[in-house]
């Protein structure tokens, strides 16, 4: 048996930067509210007018970032795992359009389909093709493109302003050396909550002609939906059964954690996590501020920005937990 580690991160963000003051020009918010709430100041949404950005092309970028880091070339890759809710297409998925973006070889590509634990739900697929010496180089993207799918009024604040566009994307590559790595991946669903947050049409529940045929203007089931003070309670509770079931399994303390990557959901959730634990604030990495809640992107442009500050070091212990639609969760425990 092999482990895997990660050898190469990337991230590409949209260069349009909406504050929370410029969302006022569709709804009755404030940067007041949401920084109160969320922690969000600003967050990218790409310029659809002038910009080409998707989620696919975005997960390329970020892609081909991680494999130079990585010290590879496509040509170098076996495999390629991408998780998004917000694909370019209803089918197929973004993984083959990476393969044609970074002139890859027909290499396999699978799309996760987790929402905002799809990175960490990833990972763990990655790790097992790589611990049964299936692949030896795997590109693993998370990429969201929100902003051409979120309802931009006052009907639609309690969701839009919380959701940012980004890609994040790691190389993961098989070693011998069973101490470092990924040590461990734990990954749950609790589907009975699955429309507390979710975009329920259109699909195959909900189809475009159901929609079109009955034209109401009050129907919303085409933008997504969040219970949002029920998914909080849920997210901070499983957010800490996952860190908790990770350090568990690997016979760590949680003062043994040099870095928490938490999914960037709210800061508060980070925060009532980081405090739950007794964690400083140099072993937790937030950067809601800046993205939003990129969903399955926020955890890998996170980390990649935690590498590139120097925080993230050889030898270090870093856990990912993610929580999100689904419900999902799950953790990721790695000796870097
Ligand atoms: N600006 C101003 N006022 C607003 C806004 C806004 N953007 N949005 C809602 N409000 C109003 C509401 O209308 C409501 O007004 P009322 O009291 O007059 O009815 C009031 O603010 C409070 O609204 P709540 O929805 O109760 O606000 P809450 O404190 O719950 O915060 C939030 C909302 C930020 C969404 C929070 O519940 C949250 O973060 N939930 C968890 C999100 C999460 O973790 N998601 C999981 C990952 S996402 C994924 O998987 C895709």
């Amino acid at each position: 048996m092999y482990n895997s580690k990660i050898t190469g991160v990337g991230k590409y963000l949209p260069d349009n930067i909406v504050t929370n003051n410029d969302l006022k020009q569709w709804m009755d918010t404030s940067d007041e509210w949401i920084q109160e709430r969320t922690g969000i100041k600003e967050r990218r949404w790409i310029d659809a007018k002038n910009s080409d950005d998707t989620t696919s092309s975005m997960g390329a970028k970020a892609g081909k970032i991680a494999i130079e880091r990585a010290g590879l070339t496509t040509n170098d890759i076996d495999f390629i795992i991408f998780a998004t809710l917000s694909p370019d297409m209803y089918f197929p998925g973004g993984g083959v359009r990476v393969q044609d973006l970074l002139g890859m070889p027909t290499v396999g590509a699978l799309d996760i389909r987790n929402q905002c634990s799809g990175f960490v739900y990833a990972i763990s697929v990655a790790d097992q093709f790589i611990k049964t010496g299936m692949y030896k180089n795997i590109l693993v993207i998370g990429s969201e493109n929100h902003s051409g799918g979120l309802e931009r009024s006052t009907r639609g604040r309690g969701v839009t302003v919380i959701f940012g566009d980004g890609a994040g994307a790691v190389v993961m590559s098989q070693t011998k050396n069973n101490n470092e790595g990924v040590l461990s991946t734990h990954l749950h669903s609790e589907g009975k909550y699955a429309k507390e947050l979710a975009l329920e049409g259109p699909s195959t529940g909900r189809w475009v002609d159901a929609i079109m045929a009955e034209n109401n203007p009050d129907d919303v089931s085409y933008y997504p939906y969040m219970n949002g003070q029920f998914v909080f309670k849920h997210a901070v509770v499983r957010f800490s059964e996952a860190i908790i079931e990770g350090l568990e399994k690997n016979n760590l303390q949680k003062d043994d954690i040099d870095m928490l990557i938490p999914h960037q959901a709210n800061l508060r959730i980070a925060q009532f996590i980081q405090k739950k634990f007794g964690l400083s604030n140099a072993q937790v990495y937030n950067n809601i501020m800046r993205y939003g809640n990129t969903t399955a992107a926020s955890i890998p442009i996170a980390l990649t920005e935690a590498w590139e500050e120097g925080k993230i070091k050889d030898g270090n212990t870093v856990v990912l937990a993610a929580f999100g639609s689904g419900f999902t969760w799950g953790s990721v425990v790695i000796k870097w």
